[in-house]
């Protein structure tokens, strides 16, 4: 099966260069409030997709077990350097188009600034269902491509595209935009219903972060960010959604699957052997290497 590029966040310092020294305090703790107000007060099973370094992941503390999947071997690394060892934590290098699990085995997922990679988002939403428990609690973060800076800059004829139309708007290589109608059409069509929403980063424009410290950006956006449910201008949206409740539906045995096949797999460290299609998994450093290499183009 041939499934969509990766963004390669391969040896990128992504996590310092963004996040420590970029100036982005008030998008984080905008962040970390949104996922305040929508993770559970508790839970089994987390599946953290495109974990990166692992900037969200102590904000989950009512989760017992959090897997950490990522594409990307060194943001893995610097997340179990961030977080140590635990048996709380399982850290796997993955695609988001081919989980390495059989379904049903997490009873929550966040996916928080992952989807706006995805080529083909429907797919990916498509994965994150099928490894969720009926009933269980998807946190989504998406960039917003009917945001007020596009909408004016659309007015004004500063920029081609227009922030009206459903279909994503890929602004730089494999980096898209996402109308929330669209969004909201995947989840519904896979069967999810949307709980709450909330826009986010609302003051994420340079002159305001620089006139007003993170401290008061982040106490004026608490005060908007429910609005999200009504209409959505902001940059970022933060949703939760619901899989539908299935009394019938039966629960296998296992946890991990190949991503190459679906077959279970025995978790036997220091590699994994798919019984059915011999391949071999590594587990190295604590990290479950589940990445299969892309088949050449013919
Ligand atoms: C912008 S970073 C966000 C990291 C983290 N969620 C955060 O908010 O700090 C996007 C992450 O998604 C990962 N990623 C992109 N495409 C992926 C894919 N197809 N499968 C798994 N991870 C992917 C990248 O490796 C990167 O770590």
């Amino acid at each position: 099966m041939q499934t969509p590029p990766v963004c390669n966040y391969e040896g990128s310092d992504y996590q310092s260069s963004f996040w420590d020294e970029g100036g982005r305090e008030y998008e984080d703790a905008a962040e970390a409030l949104a996922l305040k107000k929508l993770l559970p007060a508790s839970g089994r099973a987390l599946l953290e997709l495109g974990a990166g370094a692992g900037r969200n992941t102590l904000r989950y503390p009512g989760y017992s077990q959090i897997t950490l999947l990522d594409y990307s071997h060194t943001q893995l690394e610097q997340a179990r350097e961030r977080l140590g060892d635990s048996i709380r934590y399982r850290f796997v290098a993955a695609d988001i188009y081919r989980l390495p699990f059989m379904p049903q085995v997490f009873d929550g997922a966040t996916m928080i600034r992952t989807l706006h990679h995805m080529a083909d988002a429907p797919a990916a939403l498509g994965q994150v269902c099928r490894v969720l428990t009926p009933g269980g609690t998807f946190i989504l973060e998406f960039a917003n491509k009917r945001n007020l800076k596009a909408m004016a800059r659309y007015f004004f004829r500063r920029q081609k595209w227009s922030p009206y139309t459903a279909q994503p708007e890929e602004f730089a290589a494999l980096n898209f935009d996402f109308h929330p109608r669209a969004v909201l059409g995947w989840l519904r069509d896979l069967g999810f219903s949307v709980e709450k929403m909330l826009t986010v980063s609302h003051f994420r424009m340079g002159l305001l972060k620089r006139m007003f410290s993170p401290k008061f950006l982040v106490r004026l956006e608490s005060l908007i960010q429910w609005t999200g449910r009504y209409w959505q201008f902001s940059p970022s949206v933060f949703l939760r959604a619901r899989t539908k409740l299935d009394e019938t539906a039966e629960i296998l045995p296992g946890f991990f699957a190949c991503p190459a096949c679906r077959t279970p797999l025995h978790d036997t460290p220091p590699q994994i052997t798919c019984p059915t299609c011999g391949r071999v998994y590594p587990v190295a450093n604590g990290i479950y290497d589940f990445r299969i290499e892309p088949e050449p183009e013919s």
